[in-house]
């Protein structure tokens, strides 16, 4: 049952799927995190894989930049390859002063410029926010591993690229933690479909400040994630067995 943009059958993908941006990080994942990796679609490079993690199947399938991109996979996945759960692991830019490089924020809400979520449910009246099950179960596990971790909400941009400067401001003010660019996308498209999912984002820039990750930094903070990130899927792909 291939779709326009995901060449495999519905059996290929696990329950719970873990969706970063960057196809090399997911690529990355299969290779260092799950036992028995296969690639099971590579259109337009876009390649997804399955394996095993502390015994649970996981897929994971990357899902470009932008909500545009990320909202084909998206779709894809949950309406035409059984696909229950994504959780995705991204970066973001840090508004918030609290916020310092390599945190990871667990995007218990989100807003955003695009009028993609409008669209997709049917006028302005929405709120765009994860599984609540999923949400708990992620700060529940963040406790125990002594990560640094915060929930709040994230801002959902079209634009990387931002020509406003007073935004900062206006968003340090409404207590908005981050920026990135899919998570809208994400929660939109679940709670049409009636899925399950989750953001979580590390902090690889802070706005404010100017500061960033070097490479290095952002390889072991991307690791940090990815275990993270496989213990959640794992205790959801027990659940949805
Ligand atoms: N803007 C949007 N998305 C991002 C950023 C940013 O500054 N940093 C990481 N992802």
């Amino acid at each position: 049952m291939s779709t326009p943009h995901i060449d495999a059958e519905v059996g290929d993908f696990a329950k719970v799927v873990l969706m970063p941006g960057d196809p090399r990080r997911a690529a990355y994942i299969a290779d260092n995190y799950l036992q028995d990796s296969r690639l099971i679609t590579d259109v337009r490079n876009a390649t997804g894989y399955t394996g095993r993690y502390q015994g649970n199947e996981i897929s994971v399938m990357p899902s470009g930049m932008g909500m545009p991109s990320a909202a084909i996979y998206i779709t894809e996945l949950y309406r035409s390859f059984e696909v229950e759960v994504i959780i995705r692991i991204g970066t973001a830019g840090g508004f918030a002063p609290q916020l310092d490089l390599r945190d990871m924020v667990v995007a218990s809400g989100c807003i955003t410029n695009s009028r993609m979520p409008e669209l997709l449910l049917g006028g302005p009246e929405y709120e765009l926010v994860p599984t609540v099950a999923l949400l708990n179960d992620a700060m529940a596990l963040g406790a125990e591993s002594g990560l640094s971790l915060q929930s709040g909400t994230v801002f959902t941009s079209d634009i990387f690229y931002e020509p406003d400067e007073g935004l900062n401001d206006r968003m340090i003010a409404d207590g908005i933690l981050c920026v990135e660019m899919e998570t809208a996308a994400l929660y939109a498209i679940a709670q049409i479909e009636n899925k399950q999912a989750l953001s979580l984002v590390t902090i690889s820039d802070h706005l404010t400040t100017g500061a960033r990750l070097s490479s290095e930094d952002r390889q072991s903070t991307l690791d940090e994630m990815i275990n993270f990130a496989l213990q959640v899927a794992s205790a959801q792909a027990e659940s949805t067995e």
